[in-house]
Protein backbone atom coordinates (compact mmCIF):
# COMPACT_ATOMS: atom_id res chain seq x y z
CA UNK A 1 0.00 0.00 0.00
CA UNK A 2 1.29 3.51 -0.67
CA UNK A 3 1.73 5.42 1.36
CA UNK A 4 -0.96 8.22 0.25
CA UNK A 5 -3.80 5.18 0.21
CA UNK A 6 -4.57 5.43 3.88
CA UNK A 7 -4.23 8.81 4.04
CA UNK A 8 -7.23 11.46 3.53
CA UNK A 9 -5.12 13.74 1.63
CA UNK A 10 -7.61 14.67 -1.18
CA UNK A 11 -10.46 15.18 1.05
CA UNK A 12 -8.22 17.54 3.59
CA UNK A 13 -7.24 19.62 0.66
CA UNK A 14 -10.70 19.69 -0.95
CA UNK A 15 -12.02 21.05 3.03
CA UNK A 16 -9.01 23.46 3.32
CA UNK A 17 -8.17 25.48 0.53
CA UNK A 18 -11.10 27.54 -0.33
CA UNK A 19 -9.85 28.81 3.15
CA UNK A 20 -6.15 29.32 2.01
CA UNK A 21 -5.42 29.58 -1.43
CA UNK A 22 -2.47 27.92 -2.63
CA UNK A 23 -2.60 25.09 0.19
CA UNK A 24 -1.02 21.62 0.04
CA UNK A 25 -0.82 18.91 1.67
CA UNK A 26 2.23 16.07 1.47
CA UNK A 27 2.52 13.05 3.38
CA UNK A 28 6.19 12.08 4.20
CA UNK A 29 7.16 8.33 5.04
CA UNK A 30 10.32 9.55 7.20
CA UNK A 31 11.88 13.47 8.24
CA UNK A 32 14.01 14.63 11.30
CA UNK A 33 10.87 16.27 12.05
CA UNK A 34 8.30 17.86 10.48
CA UNK A 35 8.69 21.13 12.11
CA UNK A 36 12.15 21.39 11.63
CA UNK A 37 11.58 20.80 8.25
CA UNK A 38 9.23 23.75 7.42
CA UNK A 39 10.88 25.72 9.37
CA UNK A 40 14.02 25.42 6.78
CA UNK A 41 11.35 25.88 3.83
CA UNK A 42 9.91 29.22 5.28
CA UNK A 43 13.52 30.35 5.81
CA UNK A 44 14.23 29.49 2.46
CA UNK A 45 11.09 32.07 1.46
CA UNK A 46 8.90 29.19 0.50
CA UNK A 47 5.93 30.05 2.86
CA UNK A 48 2.78 28.15 0.68
CA UNK A 49 0.32 26.71 3.61
CA UNK A 50 1.25 23.47 3.90
CA UNK A 51 -0.14 19.99 5.64
CA UNK A 52 2.96 17.98 6.15
CA UNK A 53 2.24 14.61 7.63
CA UNK A 54 5.28 12.51 8.50
CA UNK A 55 4.43 8.85 9.22
CA UNK A 56 7.51 8.62 11.60
CA UNK A 57 10.36 11.05 13.06
CA UNK A 58 13.56 10.65 13.46
CA UNK A 59 14.03 14.01 15.62
CA UNK A 60 10.82 15.16 16.80
CA UNK A 61 10.98 18.42 18.48
CA UNK A 62 8.38 18.67 21.84
CA UNK A 63 8.45 22.20 23.85
CA UNK A 64 11.20 23.17 26.42
CA UNK A 65 13.85 21.56 24.09
CA UNK A 66 12.92 18.21 25.03
CA UNK A 67 12.56 15.47 21.62
CA UNK A 68 9.18 14.13 21.10
CA UNK A 69 9.10 10.43 20.53
CA UNK A 70 6.19 8.82 18.95
CA UNK A 71 5.05 5.18 18.13
CA UNK A 72 5.56 4.44 13.91
CA UNK A 73 1.68 3.74 13.43
CA UNK A 74 0.57 4.49 16.49
CA UNK A 75 0.57 8.29 16.72
CA UNK A 76 -0.52 11.71 14.81
CA UNK A 77 2.55 13.98 13.89
CA UNK A 78 2.39 16.75 11.76
CA UNK A 79 2.87 20.84 11.23
CA UNK A 80 1.08 23.01 9.63
CA UNK A 81 2.81 26.13 8.17
CA UNK A 82 1.07 29.29 6.87
CA UNK A 83 1.56 33.22 6.14
CA UNK A 84 0.37 34.82 9.56
CA UNK A 85 0.26 37.89 11.08
CA UNK A 86 -1.85 38.60 14.13
CA UNK A 87 -1.94 41.81 15.84
CA UNK A 88 -1.06 39.75 18.84
CA UNK A 89 0.49 36.48 19.42
CA UNK A 90 -0.65 36.34 23.20
CA UNK A 91 -2.53 32.76 23.62
CA UNK A 92 -1.93 31.33 20.26
CA UNK A 93 -1.22 28.06 21.64
CA UNK A 94 -4.26 27.93 23.97
CA UNK A 95 -6.13 28.41 20.63
CA UNK A 96 -4.66 25.42 18.69
CA UNK A 97 -5.09 23.25 21.52
CA UNK A 98 -8.55 24.13 22.14
CA UNK A 99 -9.62 23.22 18.57
CA UNK A 100 -7.78 20.52 18.53
CA UNK A 101 -9.68 19.06 21.53
CA UNK A 102 -13.14 20.38 20.27
CA UNK A 103 -12.64 18.87 16.90
CA UNK A 104 -11.55 15.24 18.75
CA UNK A 105 -13.58 14.60 21.83
CA UNK A 106 -15.59 16.58 24.44
CA UNK A 107 -13.91 14.75 27.07
CA UNK A 108 -10.11 15.86 26.50
CA UNK A 109 -9.24 18.44 28.81
CA UNK A 110 -6.54 21.02 28.22
CA UNK A 111 -3.66 21.83 30.32
CA UNK A 112 -1.88 25.50 30.16
CA UNK A 113 -0.22 26.19 27.97
CA UNK A 114 -1.05 23.96 25.34
CA UNK A 115 -1.20 20.21 26.52
CA UNK A 116 -4.52 18.00 25.42
CA UNK A 117 -4.81 15.73 28.68
CA UNK A 118 -7.03 13.10 29.42
CA UNK A 119 -7.76 11.89 32.70
CA UNK A 120 -4.57 13.90 34.23
CA UNK A 121 -2.66 11.74 31.20
CA UNK A 122 -0.69 13.79 28.10
CA UNK A 123 -2.92 12.62 24.92
CA UNK A 124 -1.20 15.27 22.76
CA UNK A 125 1.10 18.28 22.43
CA UNK A 126 1.88 21.21 20.15
CA UNK A 127 4.93 23.25 19.25
CA UNK A 128 4.49 26.25 17.80
CA UNK A 129 7.34 28.13 16.22
CA UNK A 130 7.95 31.10 13.70
CA UNK A 131 10.19 32.42 11.10
CA UNK A 132 10.44 35.63 9.30
CA UNK A 133 10.19 35.37 5.97
CA UNK A 134 11.27 38.42 3.90
CA UNK A 135 8.72 41.07 5.30
CA UNK A 136 6.28 38.25 6.88
CA UNK A 137 5.88 36.15 9.41
CA UNK A 138 5.48 31.94 8.85
CA UNK A 139 3.70 30.22 11.65
CA UNK A 140 4.65 26.64 11.78
CA UNK A 141 2.30 24.66 13.87
CA UNK A 142 3.78 21.11 14.98
CA UNK A 143 1.36 18.27 16.53
CA UNK A 144 1.51 15.46 17.90
CA UNK A 145 -1.19 12.62 19.46
CA UNK A 146 -0.72 9.38 20.93
CA UNK A 147 -3.42 7.57 18.86
CA UNK A 148 -3.11 4.22 20.02
CA UNK A 149 -0.96 3.56 23.30
CA UNK A 150 2.61 3.66 23.13
CA UNK A 151 5.61 3.07 25.44
CA UNK A 152 6.12 5.03 28.90
CA UNK A 153 9.75 4.63 29.37
CA UNK A 154 11.27 7.60 31.21
CA UNK A 155 7.62 9.29 31.30
CA UNK A 156 6.58 10.53 35.27
CA UNK A 157 3.23 9.43 33.87
CA UNK A 158 1.93 7.25 31.15
CA UNK A 159 0.66 9.09 28.22
CA UNK A 160 -3.31 8.43 27.07
CA UNK A 161 -4.15 7.36 23.92
CA UNK A 162 -7.04 8.73 21.51
CA UNK A 163 -8.61 5.41 21.02
CA UNK A 164 -9.68 5.43 25.01
CA UNK A 165 -11.75 7.46 24.25
CA UNK A 166 -12.78 6.87 20.34
CA UNK A 167 -12.11 3.16 19.98
CA UNK A 168 -12.18 3.56 15.86
CA UNK A 169 -9.58 5.94 15.44
CA UNK A 170 -6.55 6.66 13.76
CA UNK A 171 -4.04 9.03 12.64
CA UNK A 172 -5.87 10.02 9.17
CA UNK A 173 -9.02 9.90 10.50
CA UNK A 174 -8.01 12.23 13.38
CA UNK A 175 -6.37 14.81 11.45
CA UNK A 176 -9.55 14.84 8.78
CA UNK A 177 -11.76 16.01 12.01
CA UNK A 178 -9.27 18.32 13.11
CA UNK A 179 -7.53 20.33 9.97
CA UNK A 180 -10.39 22.06 8.58
CA UNK A 181 -11.51 23.57 11.85
CA UNK A 182 -7.67 23.98 13.24
CA UNK A 183 -7.24 26.50 10.14
CA UNK A 184 -10.67 28.41 10.43
CA UNK A 185 -9.22 28.66 14.56
CA UNK A 186 -6.03 30.03 13.01
CA UNK A 187 -8.15 32.47 11.14
CA UNK A 188 -10.15 33.73 13.78
CA UNK A 189 -7.16 34.07 15.76
CA UNK A 190 -5.41 36.11 13.36
CA UNK A 191 -8.36 38.58 13.72
CA UNK A 192 -9.48 38.63 16.83
CA UNK A 193 -6.66 37.19 19.07
CA UNK A 194 -7.60 34.86 22.26
CA UNK A 195 -10.16 36.80 24.02
CA UNK A 196 -13.34 35.62 21.99
CA UNK A 197 -11.75 31.92 22.62
CA UNK A 198 -11.13 32.20 27.04
CA UNK A 199 -14.25 30.51 28.44
CA UNK A 200 -14.21 27.49 25.86
CA UNK A 201 -10.92 27.33 26.80
CA UNK A 202 -11.72 27.26 30.62
CA UNK A 203 -14.63 24.91 29.86
CA UNK A 204 -11.90 22.26 29.49
CA UNK A 205 -9.14 23.76 31.73
CA UNK A 206 -7.58 20.91 34.00
CA UNK A 207 -5.44 22.93 36.15
CA UNK A 208 -8.61 25.13 37.30
CA UNK A 209 -9.18 25.08 41.25
CA UNK A 210 -5.87 22.58 41.52
CA UNK A 211 -2.73 23.99 43.31
CA UNK A 212 -0.08 23.85 40.45
CA UNK A 213 3.68 24.75 40.77
CA UNK A 214 5.93 26.22 37.82
CA UNK A 215 8.85 25.48 36.72
CA UNK A 216 10.30 29.05 37.73
CA UNK A 217 9.22 27.74 41.28
CA UNK A 218 5.94 29.77 41.51
CA UNK A 219 3.05 27.62 43.65
CA UNK A 220 -1.03 28.88 44.03
CA UNK A 221 -3.95 27.68 42.87
CA UNK A 222 -4.96 28.15 39.38
CA UNK A 223 -8.01 30.50 38.74
CA UNK A 224 -8.42 30.41 35.11
CA UNK A 225 -6.56 32.51 32.38
CA UNK A 226 -6.70 36.13 31.76
CA UNK A 227 -8.18 37.59 28.30
CA UNK A 228 -4.47 37.66 26.87
CA UNK A 229 -4.49 33.77 27.69
CA UNK A 230 -2.17 34.14 30.73
CA UNK A 231 -2.50 31.39 33.72
CA UNK A 232 -4.05 33.11 36.63
CA UNK A 233 -2.50 32.04 40.20
CA UNK A 234 -3.64 33.00 43.69
CA UNK A 235 -1.85 32.11 47.01
CA UNK A 236 -0.94 33.94 50.17
CA UNK A 237 0.94 36.51 48.35
CA UNK A 238 -1.75 37.49 46.09
CA UNK A 239 -2.85 37.00 42.38
CA UNK A 240 0.09 36.57 39.67
CA UNK A 241 -0.45 35.66 35.52
CA UNK A 242 2.12 33.44 33.91
CA UNK A 243 2.92 34.57 30.81
CA UNK A 244 5.70 32.78 29.58
CA UNK A 245 5.31 29.74 27.30
CA UNK A 246 8.81 28.63 28.02
CA UNK A 247 7.48 27.69 32.27
CA UNK A 248 5.78 24.53 32.75
CA UNK A 249 3.29 24.03 34.97
CA UNK A 250 2.21 20.57 36.99
CA UNK A 251 -0.64 19.95 39.34
CA UNK A 252 0.72 19.12 42.59
CA UNK A 253 -0.41 15.76 43.89
CA UNK A 254 -2.97 16.27 46.86
CA UNK A 255 -2.04 14.11 49.75
CA UNK A 256 -4.17 11.34 50.70
C1 LIG B 1 5.22 19.10 23.43
O1 LIG B 1 4.24 18.72 24.05
O2 LIG B 1 6.32 19.22 23.97
C2 LIG B 1 5.07 19.46 21.97
C3 LIG B 1 5.16 18.25 21.09
C4 LIG B 1 5.03 18.57 19.62
C5 LIG B 1 5.34 17.38 18.75
C6 LIG B 1 5.01 17.63 17.31
S1 LIG B 1 5.10 16.14 16.37
C7 LIG B 1 4.97 17.06 14.89
C8 LIG B 1 5.81 18.30 15.06
N1 LIG B 1 7.19 18.03 14.70
C9 LIG B 1 8.00 18.09 15.75
O3 LIG B 1 9.22 17.88 15.72
N2 LIG B 1 7.30 18.42 16.84
C10 LIG B 1 5.90 18.60 16.57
Amino acid sequence: MSVMDHWPAESIWEAVSPLLPGFTVEVLPEIDSTNTELMRRARAGQTEATLLVAERQTAGRGRLGRPWQSAVGDSLTFSLGLPFAPQDWSGLSLAVGLSLAESLHPDIGLKWPNDLWVDDRKLGGILIEAATAGAHSQLVVGVGINIRPCPAEGLSTPPAALNELWPEASAGAALLRLAMPLVRTLLEFERSGFAPLRTRFEARDVLRGRAVQTSEGLQGQAIGLTASGALRLVNDAGEHAVHSSEVSVRPIPSRA
